[in-house]
């Protein structure tokens, strides 16, 4: 056979519809999109860095991205070489694989989770242990009963995504005294941003453990989804080695200007979460009064329980130009999540939902 063992077995990551593939399939002229955890604004003040950055793109860019390495080292207070940047943080989950997955080690992740930890575990080969979760979180001691010979990563999203809850300071502080320091433990906080304040502090784990990875993105509270840049904060010995296997030029040029603009803008941080955990309320507040269920998030996103096949409320939001995302991909047909939008777009959504409670259902 050509292709390697196991690789049959994958179910490709299904991402959100595209606005444009929607319009262009329904024929319809607005369409909100609410399902790839997006923020709803653009950040316009990137686009003189993009410009200029023009006058170069003849040229390869910096392998090292250097000027936002020592950006980001001096704005985390961390060395430049504990940094390893990605094409978007799922490139940091891959290359963690790719860097410690040899025949049959095994890889805990919770369940379900984001999806790209199994797909990638299986690429690698490895034995994948799914931990369902406890109430819809992350069920940390679960996951450390799990712990063989064989484990290489503990893979734990926080806050986690499709359900958005997360696991505070004491749970995780307790779970790493439970697993042998030997064990790469990533912890993946693409919605860190939007974390409340108990938040778990793992530059501090990783200062005493050493074995972690953080990954964080610019494509959530930044905007800057469409450019693809993420990174990572490890230990020197880890960040050498993802180095040295991640390809050459990940970072493109604009990513690298964009994401420089991006971490030296506190106002825009700072306004577009404020403006999302508002609107966030705001959905909250609707929600309980349509009666739904739902699962209060510490990310830009909200679980919704439709307590039977969401399906065809997914289809029809679409037919009303609304994207939100099923999860029968993560085995959870009876609920879909929302991305908190503009103001009004979560005003048409809570319409669209009231108008369907109230007919068709
Ligand atoms: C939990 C989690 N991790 C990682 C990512 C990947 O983000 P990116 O590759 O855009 O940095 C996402 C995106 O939705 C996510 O939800």
């Amino acid at each position: 056979m050509l292709f390697r063992k196991g690789l049959n077995k994958i179910k490709p990551y299904e991402p959100g519809k595209p606005i444009e593939e929607v319009k262009r399939a329904l024929g319809l002229k607005e369409v909100y999109k609410l399902a790839s955890n997006e923020i709803p604004f653009v950040p316009v003040y990137i686009r003189k860095a993009i410009y200029e950055e023009i006058n170069n793109i003849n040229r390869y860019p910096e392998g090292s991205s250097f000027y936002l390495r020592r950006s980001l080292a001096s704005k985390l207070k961390v060395k430049e070489s504990q940094i390893v940047f990605g094409n978007g943080s799922d490139e940091l989950i891959t290359l963690a694989l790719r860097a410690t997955i040899e025949n049959k080690d095994e890889v805990i992740i919770g369940y379900p989770t984001f999806l790209v930890y199994e797909i990638q575990s299986a690429v690698f080969g490895a034995k994948i242990i799914r931990v369902p979760l406890s109430n819809l979180r992350y069920d940390l001691e679960a996951m450390a009963s799990k712990v063989t010979k064989k484990t290489k990563i503990i893979f734990v999203a926080n806050p986690d995504n499709p359900t958005g809850t997360y696991v505070a300071q004491k749970e995780v502080e307790e779970f790493l005294k439970s697993i042998p320091k030997t064990i790469l433990v990533v912890f993946d906080e693409a919605y860190f941003e939007f974390a409340p304040s108990d938040f778990p502090n793992t530059f501090d784990f990783l200062k005493k453990r050493g074995n972690i990875i953080i990954t964080r993105t610019f494509s959530k509270v930044y905007g800057l989804a469409g450019l693809r840049i993420g990174y990572a904060i490890t230990t020197e010995a880890i960040a050498n080695v993802l180095n040295k296997i991640r390809e050459p030029f990940n970072i493109n040029r604009f990513a690298q200007v964009a994401a420089l603009a991006a971490i030296k803008n506190d106002k825009f941080l700072k306004n577009t979460r404020s403006y999302i955990l508002n609107e966030k309320k705001y959905l909250y507040k609707e929600l309980r009064r349509l009666n739904v269920s739902f699962k209060e998030s510490a990310t830009n996103f909200v679980l919704i329980d439709f307590k039977k096949d969401a399906n065809k409320f997914n289809s029809y939001l679409l037919k009303k130009g609304i994207i939100v995302r099923p999860l029968s991909g993560w085995g959870l047909k009876n609920y879909f999540r929302v991305t908190v939008g503009l103001h009004k777009e979560n005003e048409k959504f809570i319409r669209c939902f009231e108008n369907y409670l109230n007919t068709e259902d």
